[in-house]
């Protein structure tokens, strides 16, 4: 593929392929080996549109481990400020001949529009309520290391799933793995139709959480809740927040997990988060470093071999 838009499109043995080389960079960067050679003379732009901690600084530090020359865009210093759109601000930097160029924007759709302006490899670090196929790649690596398997599990996803591109990505990868998915939220909270995506649908903690092996907590998305029904944060914990009493529902040996940003008290109790026998929050940070070195690698080896001239063009 030329760009990595999204989950939707990927076929489980590229899934697994980009996971097995993701692997092999978190052991390396837990023992400090260096790749400066991987994206050596290559460009990468980071141009976030939405505030992010994780992934903006993971992308860098990929970018930078790899070797790649990594710029990030200041958006709020840039000229979208005087009113240059997206697409012209696209085709600016598009004339720098970029290699990599990674964006986060607001609009679902936006990074897509914006990968067929370019000539270089775009990744997409989460458009709207769309997709953040990082996201999903490092929470499944997370898992497959925690539980050595990546099939066959009984994954919860719960809370905001309607403003969620992280759980849309989720469901469609975790699916395309064969695992058992149960999504658990407050009707206001939940698409309509996720049984079709071949999803089970609660709207009780207790019962969703049942059995499972994986709990995957979701943060309340206020910002994209167009002025709609926003449930007070004291109600929301109470009855979906993560805690002792309703982990206890799970099987004994799952795992809790968390995007990140974490609203502690809201979605999920500090102790449970903070707990190293559960929670594998840290380690899906340590993961998206590692997640993101692989699809830059992988995607640069791509341009590379569009880019080669046909042999004995020079001759
Ligand atoms: N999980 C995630 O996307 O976090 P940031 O918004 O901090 O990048």
């Amino acid at each position: 593929a030329k760009h990595l838009l999204g989950i939707e499109h990927l076929h489980p043995t590229e899934i697994t392929t980009l996971l097995d080389l993701a692997d092999r960079y978190a052991d390396h960067n837990r023992r400090g080996v260096a790749h400066r050679d991987v994206l050596a003379g290559m460009t990468q732009i980071n141009m976030f549109f939405e505030n992010s901690t994780r992934t903006q600084a993971s992308f860098e530090i990929a970018g930078k481990r790899l070797g790649a020359d990594v710029m990030n865009m200041g958006m709020q210093a840039s000229s979208i400020k005087k009113g240059e759109t997206l697409i012209d601000t696209a085709l600016t930097l598009n004339a720098m001949h970029p290699d990599l160029l990674v964006v986060r924007h607001p609009h679902s759709g936006a990074v897509d529009l914006l990968a067929q302006k370019v000539n270089c490899a775009v990744l997409n670090a989460g458009d709207g309520k769309h997709e953040h196929p990082t996201q999903a790649l490092l929470d499944a690596l997370t898992i497959r290391r925690a539980k050595g398997r990546l099939h066959r599990l009984s994954i919860a996803i719960c809370g905001d799933v309607a403003h969620s591109r992280v759980a849309r990505s989720n469901i469609m990868l975790l699916g395309k793995m064969e695992n058992r998915i149960r999504l658990i939220a407050p009707p206001t909270l939940m698409p309509s139709g996720m049984n079709e995506f071949g999803c089970e649908v609660f709207e009780d903690m207790e019962e969703g959480l049942k059995d499972v092996d994986v709990v995957m907590m979701l943060r309340l998305q206020k910002e994209r809740m167009d002025g709609g029904f926003i449930p007070s944060e004291r109600e929301y914990f109470h009855r979906y927040g993560l805690d002792a009493a309703k982990l206890a529902h799970a099987k004994p040996d799952a795992i809790v997990m968390h995007p990140g940003p974490m609203n502690r008290g809201v979605e999920i109790d500090g102790t449970i988060a903070d707990d190293i026998n559960r929670s594998v929050i840290q380690e899906q940070v340590e993961m998206g470093v590692a997640v993101r070195m692989a699809a830059m690698d992988l995607l640069a080896q791509n341009l590379r071999a569009a880019r080669a001239l046909p042999q004995g063009i020079m001759a």
